[in-house]
């Protein structure tokens, strides 16, 4: 080097500068030297892949804002939806109080981060007061009496979060699972079984009353079963026939590896977006426990499986964004979802236990 001109020298330097700063910028790009981000402390998140598509919300509670799993959240997901605290058992536990301040908490969380907020559940058989439907003897309530309490419920809490919450799924799980194709709703529904099916069409417009400009949903699980989705189209197609304001269906998916199929998955959106009706994926996981599977460990059978479920079903959503305006996960890492019961890990999302982006979660945002 010592011997060599000046001008040599020079070039030379500045050659090693040039690459050195080449080699800088490669590793440290956002999208990572392969081309796919290399983790999550890259800036984009899930919402951020699929903004040209649709919103991807997130189940949440009144503490999911805090700490990294905060952090998580408003990197990841654009929408969410409260996971308990807006159900009618949790919002309105008696009959002159109302409990607004776990929703709210989340609601003003959501807006300051820019999300959107879904609304869930109006009308459920599921955690709800008994109060609201029987008397002090614990004997069902006229119809009379339940139709005024439904009627103030809904209306009092679609216009609490009038402006706030844009869309409401209105009724949530009314079809029967039974293969009996003449068997429609849930017998074991108390609302059901004291108003019969005369109070579907009344909180769908109820609901519209108090705010005009809710995007108004049916939510149900199980819809790619050929069966029950019949039953459901059915259903809806009668209350639009009926000009009931209904806009939307959502589909919850609570999916596992091997179910349901590709085309199950298509079929079941083309059929609901044929009657005119926007698409929700409202509350998807995919459970890695199976019937026989007493194992706590999430095995690398079970994360390659996973990952190609999931896979093929964002695949599947990307086809068909014109009919989708959501996709929501049902809790925010495996961490915790409402899948862990009885000493069972199900892993379903696509977080892990550490907050971190699970293979499945690269197989989503690679397209
Ligand atoms: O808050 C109480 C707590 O005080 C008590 O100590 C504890 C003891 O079990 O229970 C807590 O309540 C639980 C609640 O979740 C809050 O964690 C209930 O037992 C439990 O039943 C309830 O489960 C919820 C379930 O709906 C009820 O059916 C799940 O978190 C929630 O993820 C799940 O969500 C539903 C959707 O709304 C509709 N579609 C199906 C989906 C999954 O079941």
């Amino acid at each position: 080097m010592k011997n060599k001109p000046i001008l040599i020298r020079t070039g030379i330097t500045l050659l090693s500068v040039t690459l050195l700063v080449a080699v800088i910028i490669f590793l440290t790009s956002s999208k990572g030297p392969w081309g796919i981000d290399s983790g999550q402390q890259d800036t984009k998140g899930l919402k951020d892949y699929y903004k040209n598509f649709f919103p991807i919300g997130v189940a949440v509670g009144p503490n999911s804002f805090d700490g990294a799993t905060g952090e998580l959240v408003k990197k990841n997901f654009n929408s969410v939806t409260c996971e308990n605290v807006m159900k009618p058992a949790l919002i309105h536990p008696e009959q002159n109080r109302y409990n607004w301040e776990p929703a709210d908490k989340i609601v003003a969380q959501a807006q300051a981060a820019g999300m959107k907020v879904r609304g869930h559940t109006l009308c459920w058989h599921a955690q709800t007061g008994a109060w609201m439907t029987k008397d002090a003897e614990g004997k069902p309530v006229s119809k009379e009496v339940a139709l005024a309490r439904l009627k103030e419920h809904i209306t009092t809490v679609v216009s609490h979060f009038k402006g706030k919450v844009y869309c409401w799924d209105v009724l949530n799980e009314i079809i029967s699972d039974s293969a009996n194709v003449n068997k429609m709703y849930m017998d074991t529904d108390p609302w059901f079984n004291i108003c019969g099916e005369e109070y579907i069409p009344k909180i769908y417009q109820w609901a519209h009353e108090a705010d005009p400009d809710a995007i108004l949903f049916y939510n149900d699980y199980n819809t790619e079963n050929p069966v029950k989705r019949e039953k459901i189209y059915n259903m809806l197609k009668k209350l639009l026939a009926q000009g009931v304001p209904i806009h939307g269906v959502g589909l919850q998916a609570h999916w596992n590896m091997n179910n349901p199929t590709e085309d199950q998955i298509r079929e079941s959106i083309d059929k609901f977006a044929s009657l005119g009706l926007k698409i929700q994926f409202t509350e998807l996981d995919v459970t890695t426990i199976s019937r026989r599977d007493t194992s706590r460990a999430f095995t690398p059978e079970k994360e390659k499986k996973q990952m190609e479920f999931y896979k093929m079903a964002f695949k599947v959503f990307r086809e068909k964004k014109d009919k989708i305006t959501g996709v929501t996960f049902w809790n925010v890492s495996d961490r915790g979802s409402w899948l862990d019961r009885g000493g069972r890990k199900a892993y379903p999302l696509l977080f892990d236990t550490n907050n971190q982006p699970k293979k499945a979660y690269w197989e989503v945002v690679k397209f």
